[in-house]
């Protein structure tokens, strides 16, 4: 689809190519993968975060920071954040970063919310003093939304909620970007501000504790079955690159178009890649082979959303944005992925090929 001579609905590294672009959480998984494929593109880029926090990390593994500017340091900084922000002048600023997880979520509510709302806070504070940035996005989530346990998809308008200090820490911060758009970016016609709401996401390189592919694989490495906590519950799976693509296709329509993009978007995958939990551990046993198995987890464990997925009838219609690699596909990707890392491949060249590959497909 064209829109005043411009592509939309894939990624077009021409609009990329020597744009300025801001980072927040440039050190985590979805960070280091948007880096590197900003790099690629020819962007100019910076980005501000805590340094990686598990060995190994794709940050490390995918020499991320070799081709861009990295600063370490808090969000919940603002005094350091502006600066950091206010010296490089981006055209285009993306906040990720984050603390994601949510069984962490139960043990440091204090710094989830700290993180996640007040970093948000700072984060925008420190835009309104960049003179040139003209796109800005706010990265939340899925899990944004009072879940209600139905089997529609939530849809943009919906409510905001969120039952555990995760989920509720991410509906604050979709409170603060829409209160900083009235107040802040509105009035002005340079610069807008939108929120993107992705689903699960799974993809090479994430090593993180109490996620399912991670823990999936651990596990296999270690010849333990895998402990599973509540294989009924459905989500919204999607490679990483997908809800990536998304933000990018939306931050060029940010940028040329202004206000009618600047609201909040869904970027999840199609209905029938919403899965339980069990599907996927059965489907990553067979790939892996070699006795691989899990078991349920009978402890108690706090609770987390049993069904949820999005619709992103909105992202299809307006912005042409499509999900392209299916689920099955996803987790052959993942696999190739982490064999190539333990043959000790270049991760690097590795992960530019696989951005190619979805570009290309
Ligand atoms: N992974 C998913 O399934 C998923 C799904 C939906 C939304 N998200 C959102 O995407 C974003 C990135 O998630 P991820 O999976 O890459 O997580 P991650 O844990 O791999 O990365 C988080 C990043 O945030 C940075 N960070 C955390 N606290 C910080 C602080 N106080 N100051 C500065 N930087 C800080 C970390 O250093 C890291 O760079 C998050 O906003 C997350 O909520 C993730």
């Amino acid at each position: 689809m064209e829109s005043m001579g411009r592509l939309i609905g894939k990624v077009n590294p021409s609009f990329w190519k020597g744009k300025k672009v801001f980072v927040t959480g440039h050190t985590g998984f979805k960070g280091s993968w948007l880096s590197l494929w900003l790099q690629d593109m020819g962007a100019t880029v910076k980005g501000y975060a805590l340094e990686p926090h598990t060995t190994p990390n794709l940050f490390t593994v995918a020499k991320v920071a070799d081709n861009m500017v990295s600063e370490i340091g808090d969000i919940s900084d603002l005094d350091k954040i502006t600066s950091s922000m206010v010296s490089f002048n981006p055209d285009v600023l993306i906040h990720m970063a984050a603390q994601p997880l949510v069984r962490l979520s139960y043990l440091e509510p204090v710094l989830t919310y700290a993180t996640n709302v007040m970093g948000t806070v700072n984060v925008l504070e420190a835009a309104r003093k960049c003179s040139h940035v003209k796109a800005i996005i706010t990265v939340t989530t899925d899990k944004c939304y009072e879940n209600k346990e139905w089997v529609w998809g939530y849809r943009e308008d919906d409510t905001i909620g969120g039952h555990d200090p995760y989920s509720s820490s991410k509906g604050c911060a979709e409170l603060v970007t829409a209160a900083y758009r009235k107040s802040f970016f509105n009035n002005s016609n340079s610069r807008f501000l939108a929120s993107a709401r992705a689903g699960n996401v799974i993809g090479g390189g994430d090593w993180s504790t109490d996620r399912l592919v991670p823990d999936i694989l651990r596990a296999f490495e270690n010849g333990e079955k895998v402990i599973i906590r509540n294989p009924l519950a459905t989500r919204p799976w999607q490679h990483v690159l997908e809800p990536l693509s998304g933000y990018l296709v939306l931050a060029e329509q940010l940028y040329h178009e202004g206000t009618a993009f600047a609201e909040g978007w869904n970027f999840g995958p199609k209905d029938e890649d919403c899965k339980p939990v069990s599907w996927i551990l059965n489907k990553m046993v067979s790939k892996w082979g070699n006795g691989a198995t899990w078991e349920l987890d009978e402890n108690s464990n706090p609770h987390e959303a049993g069904f949820l997925k999005l619709d992103c009838s909105k992202a299809f219609t307006r912005l042409n944005w499509q999900p392209k690699w299916h689920l099955e596909y996803t987790l052959e990707r993942i696999a190739l992925w982490h064999e190539n890392y333990l043959c000790g491949n270049d991760m690097l060249q590795y992960c530019l090929l696989e951005i190619s590959k979805y570009q290309n497909d």
